[in-house]
C-alpha cells in the first residue's frame, strides 16, 4: 500500500483538502487530551472536519492498551465511521491504528504532533496486552495518508520532545543494523540518523524551531525506515521497561544503545555516532542508568524473561540470556 505524504511547515493546511478528497461524511477522530489544543492541530482539524459528522475519541491512558482498544472498537462500531483521523504522539496513531484495523479498516488520516515514533509512515501498531507488548502488523495499518508538519511539534513538553526524539535516534540506528534491512530501508535510515543526530540537542534544550523541523523529518523517515526493517535488540529490550516502570518508550531504547553499539560493533554511516557520544548525549539529557527510574536487580531475571524475542531476532548479533542479564545490569 502506498502512502500519500504532505511533509513541511504548512502541511497541516492540506488537510481540508485531503478530507474532502475523500467524500466521507462519518470520521473517528482519535486525539491526545491536553496535546491537541497545544499541539495547534484542534483549530485545523476543526475547521477540516467543519459540517462532518464526528465522533472524537480521547478516552486512553498514555500507553496503547488492549482495554482502552476494546472501549474504542465498542464506540466505533456504535458510530460506523468511513474515515479515521488520528492526531497526537505514537500512542495516539497506535490506539487509532488498532481501533481502525480490528474494527473497520477504513481510510486513516495520520497527523504526528510530536518528533518522534514515525509511526504515522508503519505498518505496526504496538499494543499492550495482558502486561506483555505485541505487535500488529499489517499492509492494511499504514496509514493512507500522513501529513508531518513541524508546527505541531513546537509546543510538546520537554519530556515528550526527548522520549520521541531519542526514539528517533534508536529507530534509524536499529533500522541501519536490521537483518530485514534493505538499500531502500539504510537510504532512510542513514538520511533520518543524519537529521536527528544532529539537531536532537538544539531541538530539545533550546527548542530551536528548526531543529524541531528537522528531527521531525528525520522521525518520519525513521519510521519509513523502520517500516521495512523493523527494530532489533534496543527495542527489543525495553518493554517491560515501560510497562512495568513507566519509563517513556524513547528512554527505554534509548538507555540501551551505547551498549548495543558496542556489541553489534557494526560501523554506522554517521562515523560521529561512537558508544561514546551516545553515553554523552544521554547524560546530558538527565538520563543515567535504569536505578534512577526504580528498577532494582531483583527485577532483572523477570525482565529479561520478558524480551520481546521476534525483534531480538533481527539483531545483527545474537543475544545469549546471559548477554541480556548483562546489558540490563550494566546500565543497572
Ligand atoms: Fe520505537
Amino acid at each position: 500500500m502506498i502512502q500519500i505524504e504532505y511533509i513541511g511547515e504548512g502541511a497541516i493546511g492540506k488537510l481540508k483538502e485531503v478530507v474532502a478528497s475523500f467524500a466521507l461524511k462519518k470520521i473517528f477522530l482519535v486525539t491526545g487530551t491536553a496535546s491537541y489544543a497545544a499541539s495547534g492541530a484542534q483549530q485545523p482539524v476543526e475547521d477540516a472536519l467543519f459540517g462532518l459528522e464526528v465522533l472524537h475519541y480521547t478516552d486512553f491512558g498514555a500507553l496503547p492498551v488492549q482495554e482502552d482498544i476494546d472501549k474504542g472498537i465498542v464506540a466505533y462500531n456504535a458510530f460506523g465511521p468511513s474515515l479515521v483521523i488520528a492526531t497526537g504522539g505514537g500512542h495516539v496513531m497506535d490506539i487509532a491504528k488498532a481501533i481502525n484495523y480490528f474494527a473497520g479498516k477504513k481510510p486513516l488520516i495520520a497527523i504526528p504532533t510530536t518528533a518522534g515514533s514515525g509511526s504515522e509512515a508503519t505498518r505496526f501498531a504496538v499494543v499492550y496486552k495482558d502486561g506483555l507488548k505485541t505487535s500488529l502488523e499489517s499492509p492494511e495499518i499504514l496509514p493512507a495518508v500522513a501529513i508531518v508538519d513541524p508546527a505541531l511539534a513546537q509546543s510538546v513538553p520537554k519530556k515528550v520532545a526527548l522520549a520521541s526524539g531519542l526514539d528517533a535516534l534508536a529507530q534509524s540506528i536499529e533500522s541501519l543494523w536490521s537483518l530485514q534491512a534493505s538499500e531502500e530501508s539504510k537510504g532512510y535510515a542513514k538520511a533520518a540518523l543524519e537529521l536527528v543526530w544532529n539537531n536532537i540537542i538544539p531541538a530539545i534544550e533550546e527548542r530551536d524551531k528548526e531543529a524541531i523541523g528537522q528531527v521531525m523529518l528525520g522521525a518520519h523517515l525513521a519510521g519509513k525506515a523502520i517500516n521495512i526493517s523493523k527494530t532489533t535488540a534496543c527495542h527489543a529490550l525495553s518493554y517491560g521497561l515501560t510497562y512495568r516502570f513507566g519509563i517513556p518508550h524513547g528512554v527505554a531504547v534509548a538507555v540501551f544503545l551505547p551498549a548495543i553499539i558496542r556489541f553489534n560493533n557494526v560501523l554506522l554511516p554517521e562515523p560521529s555516532v561512537t558508544p561514546e557520544a551516545v553515553e554523552r548525549l544521554l547524560s546530558q539529557l538527565g538520563i543515567i542508568n535504569l536505578s534512577q527510574f526504580g528498577v532494582k536487580a531483583t527485577d532483572i531475571p523477570s525482565l529479561a524473561a520478558e524480551v520481546n524475542l521476534e525483534r531480538l531476532g533481527n539483531n545483527p548479533r545474537v543475544l545469549t540470556h546471559a548477554d541480556i542479564v548483562r546489558l540490563y545490569t550494566e546500565i543497572l
